[in-house]
């Protein structure tokens, strides 16, 4: 620990604390936006030191968020990406151990779901140093899925499991969790704070509207990305036509992730919808909040529809966020073209109506801070 007498005596209540933050996929950058604004909050008291993997590299999808949300800069970048998920994660681990070694954090903050988490959490039980989940809990219950095995085994390894929702405590608990020294609490969805401290920021340039010639309200916003459909020639296609059916209602724009434009390529669909780069948290958020619904595959994405009171398609078989689908929020449509238009029908007949808020209220990530500096 840094210069931990003299702050000891400044404030006799906590300890000082070291943190290395690892990170290294589009969505942790959101999160530990949100998070690292929260340290900062205490930043006479805690250090953090930002990892990034390196495992999503484009401009737009690294670069710009740590720009636009002002994320303090990474202290290393292990520029780790594009291979499989074995020499990817076995890459990670090494990189990561090396810091860890040289760092020696107090606590290793971990993201969701991603190889990036997976790696983090390897090197930091290995070397006894407490690990942080944001996120923890989720489950989809496919183990197909590899962001499923890479939770559950961080979960597993972690000392601070922190919970975004009711279910996920309740998952955690359904498998035995807590295990010893283990700190399971539920602190809100991170996710919800970004969302909620960067609207204001975004809606003072809306640009993204008139860059794609679209009207509020008057499009529907839809991305792809997870492996099981990128990867699946069969669901892909289905998926294609079923945006395409959508399209005939009102346009769709689709910022498209680099896996899936890979795959589009490589098969040579017939397109009917509006594919745009990857855009920043801003824009995208604005794209949300002006969209007419949300047609995704995305973790994150379901959850942001909701805060911006809009109906979510979710071309998953299953979901992490059972509550939105419980409440009426969230249609699950697999990759089933009639599925999908038979949701979006329904949709388009419905009121949003919300009258709970699952996630928490926006303090998740001050709910986070305060309790690693009680319980350190
Ligand atoms: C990863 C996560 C997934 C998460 C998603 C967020 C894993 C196993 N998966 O999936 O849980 O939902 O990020 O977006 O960790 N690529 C580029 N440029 C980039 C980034 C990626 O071209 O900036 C290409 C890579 O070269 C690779 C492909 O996209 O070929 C997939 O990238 P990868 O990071 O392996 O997985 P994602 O599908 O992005
Ligand atoms: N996002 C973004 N620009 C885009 C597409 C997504 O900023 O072009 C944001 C989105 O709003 C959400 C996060 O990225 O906050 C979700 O990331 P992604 O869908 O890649 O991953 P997942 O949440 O499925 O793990």
């Amino acid at each position: 620990m840094k210069k931990a007498g003299s702050l000891n005596r400044l404030y006799p209540k906590y300890r000082e604390m070291k943190i290395v933050t690892v990170i290294g996929a589009r969505p942790q950058f959101i999160k530990a936006a949100a998070v690292s604004r929260a340290i900062a909050n205490h930043q006479h008291k805690i250090e953090e030191i930002i990892v990034h993997t390196g495992q999503h590299y484009d401009k737009n999808m690294s670069d710009i968020f740590f720009d636009e949300l002002k994320i303090k800069k990474p202290t290393y970048n292990l520029g780790i990406s594009g291979t499989g998920h074995g020499e990817m994660t076995g890459d990670m681990l090494k990189g990561i151990e090396k810091i860890l070694l040289e760092e020696k954090p107090d606590v290793i903050l971990i993201y969701g779901d991603t190889n990036s988490t997976l790696a983090a959490s390897i090197a930091g039980s290995k070397l006894h140093i407490p690990i942080a989940h944001v996120e923890a809990g989720l489950r989809s219950f496919n183990m197909h899925m590899p962001e499923e095995i890479n939770r559950i085994l961080s979960d597993r390894v972690s000392k601070y499991l922190f919970c975004p929702t009711d279910t996920a405590i309740k998952n955690l608990k359904t498998e035995g969790f807590p295990f010893k020294n283990q700190h399971m609490v539920n602190v809100g969805d991170v996710m919800e704070d970004a969302a909620l401290f960067y609207k204001h920021i975004a809606a003072e340039n809306l640009a993204v509207l008139n860059t794609n010639n679209i009207e509020s309200g008057n499009y529907n916003l839809a991305t792809i990305h997870r492996a099981e459909n990128t990867d699946n020639p069969i669901h892909l296609k289905n998926m294609v036509e079923g945006l395409n059916e959508i399209s005939k209602q009102k346009q769709v724009i689709v910022p498209l992730h680099p896996r899936t434009k890979k795959k589009l390529q490589e098969q040579n669909l017939k397109i009917d919808f509006t594919i745009i780069d990857p855009v920043g948290y801003l824009d995208m958020i604005n794209l949300i909040n002006h969209s007419f619904l949300v047609v995704t595959d995305s973790g994150g994405l379901q959850k942001e529809a909701f805060f911006f009171n809009k109906f979510c398609i979710t071309m998953r078989e299953e979901t992490e966020w059972v509550e939105l689908v419980n409440g009426g929020f969230n249609m699950l449509v697999g990759s089933n073209k009639n599925k999908m238009a038979k949701a979006y029908a329904e949709f388009s007949k419905r009121e949003f109506k919300k009258t709970e808020n699952y996630y928490g209220g926006g303090k998740a990530s001050e709910n986070i801070v305060e309790y690693l500096l009680k319980h350190n």
